[in-house]
C-alpha cells in the first residue's frame, strides 16, 4: 500500500494545497512535516475558497487525520485561530483528528521581531520573508535553545527556557536591531495560555505515524515551501529556513524512507516567485503582467504579487532529480490560455557558458539568461476539460514535452483551482 509524498517543485505556490486535498481522498492521514505558517495552501471545494497555513490541507475530508509533525515551527496563535477558523465552517470537529507534535518547535514572539527588524535593516538586499518569525525560530533549534511543545507543557522547564531566551533576545533586540525589547511575564502567561488550549492535540505523533503505517493506513506527506526554496538546495540564501524537499519528510516527521513510496512533484505551467532572489525565466513586461493577472498571482499567506515567468525546466529538472520525484502534477495550465506562443527554458547562459544543471552559485543564477524552447500557445479555454485527449493539440504537445525534458510522467493536469478542474491521470496511491 502506498504512501505518498508532495513536494513543491519551484518556489512554493505551485497548488500544493489543491493537489493534497484531491490526494487526501484516498488517504487516511495527511502530515506537514517542515515549514510554518509562512506556508498559504489554497484550496477550493463546492467554489468556496480555504487557505490553510499550519493544519495539512486534508482538513476538509470527514474522518482524515492531520499531523503536524516534529518538523515544523507552529506559532501558537496562528494554530488557534486556524483551528476556530475550520470548525466555524463545519470542519474539525472531532479534535481527536489533529495531533501535533511534541517535539515540534514554538514561534516565540521574539523570533517574529527579529524576523521583521533583519529584513528592515537589509533594506534592498531584503530576503523578502513572510515575517512570521520562521527564520529565527530555526535557528533557535539548530543552536539548541529553541522552545517545544513538550518543554511548554512542563512548567519548571519552560519558565527556564523562556528566561534564558528573554534575556539573550532583549540584548540582541535592543543593542543589535534597535527593537522594543520583550516582557517575560507577558510572553509566560500567553503561552500558558496557549498550552491549556492545545494541550489536547499534543503527542508523540512519530509513534503514531508508526503505529497507523503498521495497522496499513495510507499517509500523504504535504510539502510546504518548494524545493528552490530549500535550504540546503535552494537559491541560498534566498530561501525559507527548513528542508522543504523529500529528506525533511523523514527528520521531519520522524518516519523511516523506506515507508514513502511515491514522490509527486507540483509545478506551475509556468513558474512564479513571491520575495527575492534570482529568477532566470522571470517576465518584467506585458508577459509577466498577463501571467499574473490570470493566474492570480498574489501570495495566500501576505498578499503580494508574485513575480511571474516561463516554465524553467532547468529547475524543474533539478528538483526531479534532488528529490528522486516519481511524478509531476502539473498545474495552472488554463492560465496560459491566449499566449500565441509558449517558451520553456531548458538551458541557462551565463559568461559564455551554457549551463544545463542548476548552479549552486547565486552569482551565475543571477546574471543567468534563458535558452527558450518556443511552442505555440492555444486560445481555447481549459477549465471544463476533464480529459487529457480533450485538451487543444498544442496544450497536449506541451505537457509531453515537458515530459521528455523532465524525463518524468505527469500524474495529474490542474485546469482550474476547483477541486474537479482536474485531469487525473494516475493515482499515486494505487502505484
Ligand atoms: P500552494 O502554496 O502550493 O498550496 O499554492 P497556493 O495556494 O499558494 O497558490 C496556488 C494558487 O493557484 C491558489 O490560488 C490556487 O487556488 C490556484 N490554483 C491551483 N491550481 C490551479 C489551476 O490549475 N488553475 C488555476 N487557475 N488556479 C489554480
Ligand atoms: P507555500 O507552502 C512561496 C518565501 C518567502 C521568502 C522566503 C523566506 O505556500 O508554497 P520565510 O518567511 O520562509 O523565512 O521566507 O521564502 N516563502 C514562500 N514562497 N510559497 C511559500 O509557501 C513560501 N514560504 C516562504 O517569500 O522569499
Ligand atoms: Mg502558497
Amino acid at each position: 500500500m502506498a504512501n505518498v509524498a508532495v513536494i513543491g517543485a519551484q518556489w512554493g505556490d505551485e497548488g500544493k494545497g489543491k493537489v493534497v486535498d484531491l490526494f487526501s481522498r484516498d488517504a487516511d492521514i495527511v502530515v506537514r512535516f517542515q515549514g510554518g505558517n509562512n506556508a498559504g495552501h489554497t484550496l477550493v471545494v463546492d467554489g468556496q475558497k480555504t487557505v490553510l497555513h499550519l493544519i495539512p490541507s486534508g482538513a476538509l475530508h470527514a474522518n482524515k487525520l492531520c499531523v503536524i509533525g516534529n518538523g515544523v515551527v507552529v506559532d501558537p496563535q496562528a494554530l488557534l485561530e486556524e483551528i476556530q477558523g475550520l470548525k466555524e465552517r463545519g470542519h474539525l470537529l472531532d479534535d481527536s483528528l489533529l495531533r501535533v507534535s511534541e517535539e515540534a518547535h514554538l514561534i516565540m514572539p521574539y523570533h517574529k521581531s527579529i524576523d521583521l527588524a533583519r529584513e528592515r535593516l537589509r533594506g534592498k538586499g531584503k530576503i523578502g520573508t513572510t515575517g512570521r518569525g520562521i527564520g529565527p525560530a530555526y535557528e533557535d533549534k539548530v543552536a539548541r535553545t529553541g522552545i517545544r511543545f513538550i518543554d511548554l507543557t512542563e512548567e519548571e522547564t519552560f519558565r527556564e527556557k523562556l528566561r534564558h531566551n528573554i534575556e539573550e533576545k532583549n540584548i540582541y533586540l535592543k543593542a543589535i536591531l534597535k527593537e522594543k525589547t520583550l516582557s517575560f511575564s507577558e510572553i509566560h502567561d500567553t503561552y500558558c495560555g496557549y498550552r491549556e488550549k492545545l494541550k489536547g492535540y499534543v503527542t508523540d505523533t512519530a509513534l503514531l505515524l508508526d503505529r497507523e503505517m503498521k495497522a496499513g493506513k495510507r499517509v500523504l506527506f504535504e510539502g510546504a515551501q518548494g524545493t528552490l526554496l530549500d535550504v540546503d538546495h535552494g537559491t541560498y540564501p534566498f530561501v525559507t529556513s527548513s528542508n522543504t524537499g523529500i529528506g525533511g519528510v523523514c527528520s521531519g516527521a520522524g518516519v523511516g524512507p523506506q515507508n514513502i513510496h511515491q514522490i509527486i512533484g507540483i509545478s506551475k505551467a509556468y513558474t512564479t516567485r513571491v520575495g527575492s532572489g534570482p529568477f532566470p525565466t522571470e517576465l518584467k513586461g506585458p508577459e509577466g503582467e498577463k501571467l499574473k493577472q490570470e493566474g492570480d498571482e498574489f501570495g495566500a499567506t501576505t498578499g503580494r504579487p508574485r513575480r511571474c515567468g516561463w516554465f524553467d525546466a532547468v529547475g524543474v529538472r533539478y528538483a526531479v532529480r534532488i528529490n528522486g520525484m516519481t511524478g509531476i502534477a502539473l498545474t495552472k495550465l488554463d492560465v496560459l490560455t491566449g499566449f500565441k506562443e509558449i517558451k520553456i527554458c531548458t538551458a541557462y547562459r551565463a559568461d559564455g557558458a551554457t549551463y544545463y544543471e542548476f548552479p549552486s552559485s547565486l552569482c551565475v543564477l543571477e546574471r543567468a539568461q534563458p535558452v527558450f524552447e518556443v511552442m505555440d500557445g492555444w486560445g481555447t479555454p481549459l477549465s471544463g476539460t476533464r480529459k487529457l485527449s480533450d485538451l487543444p493539440k498544442n496544450a497536449q504537445k506541451y505537457i509531453r514535452r515537458l515530459e521528455e525534458i523532465l524525463n518524468t510522467e505527469m500524474v495529474l493536469v490542474s485546469v482550474g483551482p476547483g477541486r474537479e478542474e482536474t485531469i487525473m491521470l494516475k493515482n499515486p496511491f494505487s502505484s
